[in-house]
């Protein structure tokens, strides 16, 4: 169907599997609401979609405490364009009735057929709804046009964690590849859409400042780190599956490091984006690996009793690129920790000491990703009043201070990018495979587990993750 442009983009259905579940009231109804609110989406439905015996308005009720500031108008209509349907994933005949719902939700809300799928369920649902989507004709492979703005699209976004190996993300990636062109496809990973990780690519590549000196020559080491002080939060079924290495490293840490690493992408368009990134992890060595477990880990419920799931991960690995020769990267996260931060410290090289007294740190640079968000550039200069004496000063971009506090949240930034069919910060099939293939190689190294205290730095034993450089991690 050929329609303009701007409807292309601005009206559709989403179309939520697994609608009863946290991710949908917590984050997609709200970032729907606020496109709606900002006019990224002007005429749109919504069908939930789950096993679960509930409706549209009890999904929304429990919505409703994670939108501030509620606009009535926009919440009534929102839940009067949604339309629920009760089916089971492995129920195949089921397929047939959404397919004959969404047609019957689009005519009635004269909808042009854009659809949006959003799979917000365990990963182990993927390649069936895949298959049966594509089986029912709910969904085409597109033909050449995909992602045109003129015709009408449908496309797919599939949550993390997308699988639970490489051999299980291998699976799915096929199924997806007999049924979707890939320029329908989404992998989503949030952080991807928090607004300084946005920023990383965009800080490397328009200052000449820093990019010319992004290399071995100038750099030290690289610090990323993802550390939280919550705990598990009630996930403990889901977590203890996963842990720390797969539910953080796999990907968040992994997708910042491959944009910190990256060789210059062609141009900046997605697939360009990705070839750059996919490089990346596929030159990835693991150098040393600390395991951590935070004490009473194995009584929180859902938690197998004897569990040895980590839920503290740290790195050091190293990139075999000519740019990145002899740098060390350092990764870190992990649940109940002493400190909320995702940050990533450039550390450069110390320059040739031309004074009696040399400044004892070298120049940072810190891109702060959460929860004080933000850019330093630590550098040396003079204390007041003597002549020959220098310390440490911080220049500090802040993000809210000068944008305020209300930017897009990541999923609302994320949404309206596959709207717009944009998929620069979606991962790509390559990169998530590379990304399993290293947690494969840590697997297989049956590295042991350290006990830890809750709001400490992490085991002890993370002295030992580089003994001969003794790391002092920035924070
Ligand atoms: C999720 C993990 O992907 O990211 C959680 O499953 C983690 O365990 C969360 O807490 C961290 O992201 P954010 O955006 O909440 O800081």
């Amino acid at each position: 169907m050929q329609v303009r442009g701007t409807i292309m983009q601005h009206e559709c259905v989403f179309i939520i599997l697994g609608a009863t579940g946290d991710l949908t009231k917590r984050k997609l109804i709200p970032a729907i609401y606020k496109m709606i609110i900002s006019g990224v989406i002007a005429r749109f439905a919504i069908i939930g979609v789950s096993v679960d015996d509930m409706t549209m308005q009890q999904v929304f009720d429990q919505a409703r405490v994670f939108v501030p500031d509620i606009r009535e108008v926009v919440w009534d209509r929102m839940i009067q364009s949604s339309y629920y349907h009760r089916m089971d994933f492995n129920d195949h005949a089921a397929y047939g009735q959404l397919n004959v719902l969404i047609h019957s939700v689009e005519e009635k809300n004269q909808l042009a057929s854009n659809r949006l799928f959003y799979l917000a369920t365990m990963p182990h649902h993927f390649m069936v709804i895949t298959q049966q989507l594509a089986a029912h004709g709910v969904v085409q492979k597109c033909a050449e046009l995909c992602n045109t703005v003129q015709h009408t699209w449908q496309r797919i976004v599939y949550e993390k964690p997308f699988g639970d190996s490489l051999a299980s993300s291998r699976q799915i990636n096929e199924a997806i590849a007999q049924v979707f062109d890939e320029r329908q496809v989404f992998r989503i990973d949030h952080w991807l859409g928090k607004e300084l990780v946005g920023n990383i690519a965009l800080a490397r590549f328009t200052n000449r400042i820093f990019e010319p000196l992004w290399h071995a020559e100038h750099i030290e080491s690289v610090q990323i780190i993802g550390s939280e002080r919550i705990g598990i939060e009630g996930r403990g079924q889901f977590y203890d599956a996963y842990g720390t290495l797969k539910d953080m490293v796999q990907n968040h840490l992994l997708q910042l490091l491959a944009l910190v690493a990256m060789e210059d992408p062609v141009h900046f368009t997605a697939d360009y984006l990705r070839d750059a990134k996919a490089t990346v992890l596929s030159k990835v060595t693991i150098d040393n690996v600390v395991l951590g477990q935070y004490d009473g880990y194995q009584e929180e419920l859902g938690v197998r009793p004897q569990s040895q799931t980590d839920t503290f991960a740290a790195l050091k690995i190293s990139i075999d690129t000519p740019r990145w020769q002899g740098v060390p990267f350092y990764m870190k996260a992990g649940k109940f920790l002493e400190k909320k931060e995702a940050a990533i410290h450039i550390k450069f090289k110390p320059v040739k000491c031309l004074l009696d007294i040399c400044p004892t740190d070298t120049n940072y640079l810190t891109i702060n990703i959460q929860p004080h968000e933000g850019m330093y550039l630590t550098l040396n200069a003079k204390k007041p009043g003597v002549f020959n004496d220098v310390t440490p000063i911080n220049m500090h971009f802040s993000h809210a201070a000068l944008f305020g506090p209300n930017t897009p949240a990541a999923y609302e930034v994320l949404l309206a990018d596959v709207l717009r069919g944009d998929q620069c910060a979606f991962v790509r099939a390559d990169e998530i495979d590379f990304a399993w293939g290293i947690i494969q190689q840590i697997s297989n190294k049956q590295v042991p587990l350290h006990r830890y205290a809750r709001g400490s730095a992490g085991p002890d034993a993370l002295v030992s993750l580089d003994p001969e450089r003794k790391i002092i991690w920035k924070t």
